[in-house]
């Protein structure tokens, strides 16, 4: 018989995935308890129905947000890393959950293909600040035609770098802050 092995903690996978690609994570924990909170308060769940996350990671947020949304909902979350793209699909077998091996720039041509017309809600934790400006604006743009009539994107970063691109895309963006996050951590709320 083969000797069973242990899946890696999230905390553990997250760090030693951050070592080999710093800047595609941009942080070395996953979000804490206090940040997710902060994110989810943002979010009308009884209205939600359609969730889309760009830069899942371990799943921290994905398994809250699950929780709180109903049997019908899907989530569709985007992740770039691989080792990432394994652990999500092992670790969390929820039949609304579809995890795609895809950049999150994809969003608009990938909810197309699966025939989803339209997200309530698209979460956000990639770093943006490592984007070019014009790169910036035009996943930004994307998001805003991805969500529906009434969507809200919540963007969540450690620098106030996408502000002006966020202002510019979606108009009015309201902000909170969250010290007890690694690193302390700015929410940006984009209604459409
Ligand atoms: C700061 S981590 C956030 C992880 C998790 N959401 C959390 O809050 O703990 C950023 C995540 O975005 C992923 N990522 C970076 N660029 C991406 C892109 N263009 N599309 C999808 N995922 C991306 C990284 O692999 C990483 O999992």
């Amino acid at each position: 018989m083969q000797p069973q092995t242990r899946p890696v903690p999230p905390g553990l996978l997250f760090g030693r995935t951050f070592l080999r690609h710093p800047r595609m994570l941009g942080s070395a924990v996953p979000s804490s308890r206090f940040l997710i909170s902060r994110i989810l308060r943002q979010v009308d769940w009884g209205k939600t129905r359609v969730v889309v996350e760009a830069g899942p990671g371990v799943g921290t947020l994905t398994t809250a947000m699950l929780d709180r949304v109903g049997a019908d909902a899907s989530l569709v979350a985007f992740e770039m890393n691989h080792t990432f793209v394994a652990h999500l699909r092992n670790q969390i077998p929820d039949p609304r959950l579809r995890v795609l091996h895809r950049s999150a720039a994809e969003a608009e041509p990938a909810l197309t293909e699966l025939g989803i017309g339209g997200a309530d809600l698209l979460v956000s934790g990639i770093p943006l600040s490592g984007l070019s400006r014009p790169a910036r604006l035009d996943l930004l743009a994307g998001w805003r035609r991805v969500l529906r009539p009434g969507g809200l994107l919540v963007v969540y970063q450690f620098t106030r770098s996408a502000l002006p691109d966020l202002k510019h895309v979606f108009g009015q963006v309201r902000q909170e802050f969250e010290p007890l996050n690694v690193l302390p951590a700015r929410v940006f709320s984009c209604a459409t």
